[in-house]
């Protein structure tokens, strides 16, 4: 009875939710280069003296502090400049994963790797918005004059989040953009500069943890996971942040009240997805339920009517692999942050 009750309210539950748009490029036209790449091309405008990053790979690798053994995933490989400095640091004991959307760049690191008697190097043809790693898997990311080229920087960066291992750890180095300083091949170039692409980074589930300044018109960062939540457990995200992140499609807004408390007053921005269901169903059930509702590839905030009811929905939908962040905000307190209520 009680089981075909939770079932006629999770039917109930999905007139509720709206089909998601198809997020949209940041910057749709940044990788045509990369369409069907010439490598020979590539390989003299990436392996140049006069490119910072290569007159200073060196002490960007250096910087890394690799070890025998590590696994590093360089992210955006192009013609492998750094995949074989990486593969000889790591030793056989450990190994390099070349990862590029473009197949042309990974066909020739793979060959010219072989070529070099590297063994230790693999190559993987990503998607624009997934690495395509496995989870939990590796040691470092590293990501070089490739971050300004992702199209769907939060995907990209959680399914990044998700292949590092608890300790892993992410390098980035990226042209610095800054207006009436950097060059205008720059400020064209790039659609952000470093605090945009730092701040994006942190809300995919990172922090910073060290900043190397040896170079003169880029930088390098290196991040750790972070949990991004208070000592209560609550989302460390800002109301600005939630509201932003909502407004371009990278998160979604969930309500773990129950149906006579939604029915008295709601956010328009809000799915409900109460937690008696979330309770009620056992884990496989609830996945194929939730899976094509509620996307997993996007962050979901959760709130209640006061901040108590998101720490039980949050373990069980971490479980299923959301990115789920609990709100210590509750209804009325979005309300009078000025969140719409629904009609
Ligand atoms: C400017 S190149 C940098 C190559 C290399 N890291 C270096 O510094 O020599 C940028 C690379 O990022 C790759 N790329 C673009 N979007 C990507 C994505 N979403 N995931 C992985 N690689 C991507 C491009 O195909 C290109 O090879």
């Amino acid at each position: 009875m009680r089981r075909a009750f939770i079932i006629q309210l999770v039917s109930l539950v999905f007139v509720t939710i709206n089909c998601f748009a198809q997020d949209k490029s940041v910057n749709p036209d940044i990788n045509k280069s990369f369409k069907k790449p010439v490598v020979s091309t590539f390989v003299e405008r990436f392996e140049r003296e006069g490119r910072e990053v290569y007159d200073h790979r060196e002490e960007i690798i250096e910087a890394c502090q690799l070890k025998p053994g590590m696994v590093v995933a360089d992210i955006g490989a192009g013609t492998g400049l750094f995949t074989r400095m990486i593969a000889s640091r790591v030793t056989d004991r450990g190994q390099v994963i070349a990862v590029d959307i473009a197949k042309e760049f990974v066909d020739h690191i793979e060959q010219s790797c072989k070529e070099e008697g590297l063994k230790n190097v693999k190559g993987v043809v990503c998607g624009p918005d997934s690495t395509k790693l496995p989870d939990n898997s590796v040691d470092l990311a590293f990501i070089c004059d490739a971050y300004h080229h992702f199209e769907f920087p939060y995907k990209t960066m959680r399914s990044v989040y998700r292949s590092l291992k608890p300790d892993g750890q992410l390098v980035l180095v990226d042209f610095d953009r800054v207006e009436g300083k950097s060059s205008d091949w720059i400020l064209n170039h790039l659609r952000a500069g470093k605090a945009t692409f730092v701040a994006e980074i942190e809300i995919a589930g990172f922090e910073v943890t060290e900043e190397r300044e040896f170079l003169e018109t880029s930088y390098w960062i290196r991040f750790t996971k972070s949990d991004r939540k208070t000592g209560s457990n609550h989302t460390t995200d800002s109301v600005d942040d939630i509201r932003r992140l909502l407004a371009d499609g990278t998160a979604k807004l969930i309500d773990v009240r129950e149906e006579d408390e939604w029915a008295a007053g709601h956010l328009a921005a809000a799915d409900l997805v109460p937690l008696s269901m979330l309770r009620g169903l056992p884990l496989d059930e609830l996945n194929t339920k939730l899976t094509d509702e509620l996307p997993k590839d996007k962050i979901i905030y959760c709130h209640c009517r006061s901040g108590g009811r998101v720490l039980a929905a949050t373990p069980i939908l971490k479980q299923l692999g959301y990115d789920i962040r609990p709100l210590a905000f509750g209804y009325s307190a979005l309300v009078a942050e000025g969140f719409k209520k629904a009609e």
